[in-house]
């Protein structure tokens, strides 16, 4: 086992069909919905590339090509920009492209997350990596991704991110059951279940999109039956790996996640990172007034 290897490629798996954003998710894929000017999937991509995994291989799917043509360049943009001597805005267009080097692979079937992180096996080979969910993003400065990697060099096994989340959310996410560690931020998972009902459910500790695995998954997805569905879940091949022996282990996350992969999740998003900007101080003076109106 490559115990002092650290991840530096990255899967974004972003496939999905994004049935709860339709009609709008017919030709725009939710990857690419705007989070006040950069699209989600810009602010996962930043996530990754800030933790020195520059390297990311897309998984996508039949009509989202949209999401490889916003890190190519612009050659037509960037001139007419040039020309106009817009900097500020030529300098916006060129980000996308500089962030990381970006591959793409299409699912082909919506085969489950297991089946979407599978299709990354050549392009990863037998190093560790990260799998960054498409619809969800952290604070760059709450550093998630970096503890994850540390630990996961340490342990040569895998690292998930946890959160706790109130108990009648579980049952829409993996679910971790654990001990504690001599570190505060770090547990020892000694089970995980992917979406149980709320009364089977170990604990209220979600697995949140963000994981860092070792090049040994990829044949255990391959001996992954297919559950629910017909769907080839990560939760189950990383539960029999644990089983198994690979040491699993959680950090428990106290930062903020920004979920955007359903509608209500997307708005909270959206006025919560628009609030704290300084140059849209006049949207929170709005929203101050507006939420005194909605409170009479
Ligand atoms: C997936 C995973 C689940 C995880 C969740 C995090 O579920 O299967 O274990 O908790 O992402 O967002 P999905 O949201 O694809 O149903």
């Amino acid at each position: 086992m490559s115990e002092n290897k650290r991840a530096t490629k990255a899967i974004v798996p972003a496939a999905g069909n994004a049935t709860r954003f339709l009609p709008s998710t017919k030709s725009v894929p939710k990857e690419l919905f705007p989070v006040i000017d950069k699209p989600v999937l810009h602010h996962i991509v930043e996530e990754a590339a800030a933790a020195g995994l520059s390297d990311v291989l897309l998984v996508t799917a039949r009509g989202k090509d949209a999401l490889t043509d916003y890190f190519d360049a612009r050659p037509d943009l960037e001139d007419a920009l040039r020309r106009k001597g817009d900097d500020k805005r030529l300098q916006a267009v060129k980000q996308p492209e500089q962030l990381a080097d970006i591959t793409a692979i299409r699912q082909g079937g919506a085969l489950g997350l297991g089946h979407a992180v599978g299709r990354g096996a050549h392009f990863v080979g037998d190093e560790p990596f990260a799998v960054l969910l498409g619809d969800e993003f952290c604070d760059i400065d709450d550093e998630l991704l970096p503890q994850m990697i540390d630990l996961q060099s340490q342990t040569g096994g895998i690292v998930l991110a946890l959160l706790e989340v109130p108990w009648d959310e579980v049952s829409r996410y993996g679910v971790a059951s654990v001990n504690s560690t001599d570190n505060d931020d770090v547990v020892e998972v000694t089970g995980l279940v992917e979406k149980p009902a709320r009364e089977n459910a170990p604990s209220n500790l979600i697995v949140v999109g963000r994981y860092i695995l070792p090049g040994t998954i990829f044949p255990e997805i391959d001996r992954t039956e297919p559950g629910r569905g017909g769907e080839i879940g990560l939760t189950e091949a990383m539960d029999a790996m644990r089983e198994n022996g690979t040491p699993v282990h959680g950090v428990v996350f106290k930062g903020r996640r920004y979920d955007t992969g359903e509608p209500v999740g997307y708005l909270k998003t959206l006025v919560e990172l628009a609030a704290q900007r300084d140059d849209l101080r006049s949207f929170r003076t709005w929203l101050r007034d507006f939420s005194a109106e909605l409170d009479d």
